[in-house]
């Protein structure tokens, strides 16, 4: 929410949160470049949006600007994010929006990136553009939550998912499903928003999930599969296996089994030999940055038990969704059940709950 104190008209406030909303339906989308949303209005009238490009170009502003039909001379631009002034792989919007004659400029926040930070203001009042900044700022902090986590910390936003049944357990050999199929598409919309997906070689071979984004249309975007798998127990009959295609999956390990080697190689998947720690484990800041490096940017956690607790513990996860279900599981012979309530509730604070009456699950959002 805005600030009450605050000179931006209701309009305005209108205006970018329609940009904010822009911004929103592309986060996760454009690779390694933040989603931004834009909006020019003129005479009261939005004559133009744009959004950052899928994979990060073109960039939203730009593409505000050549999506219109109108002449932009006098008109207004509301931003979620200051505009670039630097040569990249585009040119500067700062350079667009003053040879298209806009009078007026408002952005939410500044840039993080020290390239842009601040400057962007300059370059543009300079030429006589009145700029705004701080509308509907908190809304736009929000939004950039996982952007703040890659340049500050080299490291993707990480979602973590868990399903738990009424009495606690993630797992039943007998139960395949605890939650329902609504919840199941916000899990295939996490998917869909995070470029990376990880679960374990324990999971996966229990499970034989699939891990792919399945709503309709939105295939393409599934998640990079990646899988902790130290002693690579990866079965080759399972699905993940079988479906490996154009650099879709990385496996972290630490085997000396060559012939398996070669084979996963062959199949052409990325292995990543890491070292273990003295507890025999692999550490998860290490398996994050080096996702970083990768290009990933918002992973996805569909960790069991032991992942997720030890991310939760480490404050490496996060946002976290807890799938909660009526149903009760049996506890007969194999089971496993969810000890980390109180590690999210220590460390983490409610962002928002979802339930329906029609669709029975609760869907608890924590955020640190
Ligand atoms: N309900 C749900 O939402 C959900 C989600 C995922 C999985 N599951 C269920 O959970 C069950 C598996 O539970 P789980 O607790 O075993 O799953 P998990 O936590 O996902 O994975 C455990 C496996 O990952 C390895 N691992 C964990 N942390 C590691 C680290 N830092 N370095 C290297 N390896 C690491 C463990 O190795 P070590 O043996 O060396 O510890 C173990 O083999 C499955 O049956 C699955 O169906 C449920």
């Amino acid at each position: 929410m805005s600030s009450k104190k605050d000179s931006f008209s209701s309009k305005d406030k209108s205006y970018m949160k329609l940009a904010i909303n822009l911004a929103r339906a592309r986060k996760g989308l454009t690779g390694e470049n933040p989603s931004v949303g834009c909006l020019i209005v003129k005479d009261d009238k939005i004559i133009s949006i744009g959004q950052t490009g899928y994979n990060g170009r073109p960039h939203a502003e730009s593409n505000a600007i050549n999506n219109s039909f109108q002449d932009l001379a006098g008109a207004k631009m509301y931003v979620t994010l200051e505009p670039c002034n630097h040569y990249g792989k585009t040119p500067p919007c700062t350079k667009s929006i003053i040879k298209s004659d806009i009078k007026e400029v408002f952005y939410s926040i500044n840039d993080i990136d020290n390239k842009v930070k601040g400057k962007s203001f300059k370059i543009l009042t300079k030429k006589n553009i009145k700029v705004r900044r701080g509308l509907l700022k908190n809304e736009a902090i929000d939004l950039y939550d996982s952007y703040v986590i890659n340049r500050k910390y080299k490291m993707p936003f990480v979602t973590a998912k868990i399903a738990v049944s009424k009495n606690k357990l993630i797992y039943s050999e007998k139960v395949k499903r605890i939650t329902n199929q609504t919840s199941d598409k916000l899990s295939h919309y996490l998917r869909f928003k995070n470029d990376g997906l990880m679960i374990s070689s324990n999971t996966l071979n229990i499970d034989n999930p699939k891990l792919n984004c399945r709503l309709s249309g939105y295939e393409k975007y599934s998640p990079k599969r990646i899988i902790l798998d130290k002693n690579l127990d990866i079965r080759m009959n399972t699905y993940i296996y079988k479906s490996v295609k154009n650099d879709n999956t990385i496996i972290f390990h630490n085997s000396s089994n060559h012939s398996k080697i070669k084979a996963l190689k062959k199949r052409g998947i990325n292995l990543i030999k890491l070292k273990l720690t003295t507890k025999k484990k692999f550490n998860f800041r290490t398996i994050l940055k080096k996702l970083f490096s990768l290009g990933i940017r918002n992973l996805l956690v569909e960790g069991g038990e032991k992942i997720t607790k030890n991310m939760l513990k480490n404050r490496l996860i996060n946002q976290f969704y807890l799938f909660e279900s009526l149903k009760t599981l049996p506890k007969t012979k194999k089971y496993v059940i969810f000890t980390s309530s109180n590690i999210l509730i220590r460390n983490y604070k409610v962002k928002s709950k979802i339930s329906s009456k029609l669709a029975k699950d609760k869907i608890t959002i924590y955020k640190r």
